[in-house]
């Protein structure tokens, strides 16, 4: 069995073919996760599935237990995790509705607990290309035999939220490089990375970031109607992995610790 960590998707039990296969709700010594981890089967994989934000999304991206988040899945077996999150558009070239696949990513988030390395140990793990190369072309593959349109590539500017941008943030960002604002990557990501977990981050551009479209307030509600729109792509990337993943990894996430340690 193959098994692969779903954070934010919702719907799936509507994916032909798909088994129910129970819930877990986890302890770890980081705290509780999000929400129990709930399991479907279809094919050779087992997707465990957490809602990021709380099953009654109540928690905001700051308060995420991000480090309890990826242990339970590092706990449960999983060795990729794929994310299905929303963002704000900064390129142009993102109409509302997009599904961008992430290429790279800037963290301007702060505060948040960002390691499981605290004490006792000194970790820096390599962040070069934060997504795992292998994993972004499975779910390129996956969303072309499924016929889902996907952006490959874009960068993602994480921010500490949970208020939106302000225009200058987002102009400052766009000059910076930014194709993509969201507040959740970081520290997922690196997380991953020190779990020795694949990670890739698929996208679902809710909204024009502030001030890209018309002067005009953006509202949460505008965010959450169309990221559901979005759950259709997102079904169909996970169909379609379901068929291309191999259990073994080529890629170097499985050895990300080593030579990571700076202790003497
Ligand atoms: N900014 C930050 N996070 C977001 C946005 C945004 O405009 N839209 C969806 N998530």
């Amino acid at each position: 069995m193959i098994k692969v960590g779903i954070i934010g998707g919702s719907g799936l039990e509507s994916i032909d073919g798909m088994v129910f296969d129970g819930e877990t709700a986890l302890d770890t010594p980081f705290g509780a996760p999000s929400s129990p981890y709930r399991a479907y089967g279809l094919g050779d994989c087992l997707f465990y599935v957490i809602s990021r934000h709380g099953d009654r999304h109540v928690i905001p991206p700051h308060s995420v237990n991000y480090r309890a988040n990826i242990y339970g899945f590092k706990l449960l077996g999983v060795t990729r995790i794929v994310t299905f999150s929303a963002v704000g558009g900064i390129n142009p070239a993102y109409g509302t509705g997009s599904l961008v696949l992430a290429g790279n990513a800037i963290d301007f988030t702060g505060g948040r607990a960002n390691s499981f390395y605290d004490e006792g140990s000194c970790v820096h793990v390599d962040l070069t290309c934060p997504f795992c190369p292998d994993l972004r072309e499975d779910v390129k593959k996956a969303a072309g035999l499924k016929g889902a349109e996907l952006i490959d590539g874009g960068v993602y500017v994480c921010t500490n939220g949970p208020r939106f941008e302000t225009a200058a943030e987002i102009k400052m960002f766009a000059a910076m490089g930014a194709d993509m604002v969201g507040m959740t990557m970081f520290p997922e990501v690196s997380l991953a990375r020190e779990a020795e977990i694949c990670y890739a981050s698929v996208n679902v551009v809710t909204n024009p970031a502030a001030g890209v479209a018309a002067e005009r307030a953006l509202t949460a509600d505008e965010v959450t109607e169309a990221g559901a729109g979005a759950a259709e792509g997102a079904r169909n990337i996970i169909s379609g992995l379901s068929e291309i993943l191999k259990e073994e990894r080529g890629c170097r996430c499985k050895d990300a610790l080593k030579g990571s340690f700076a202790d003497k």
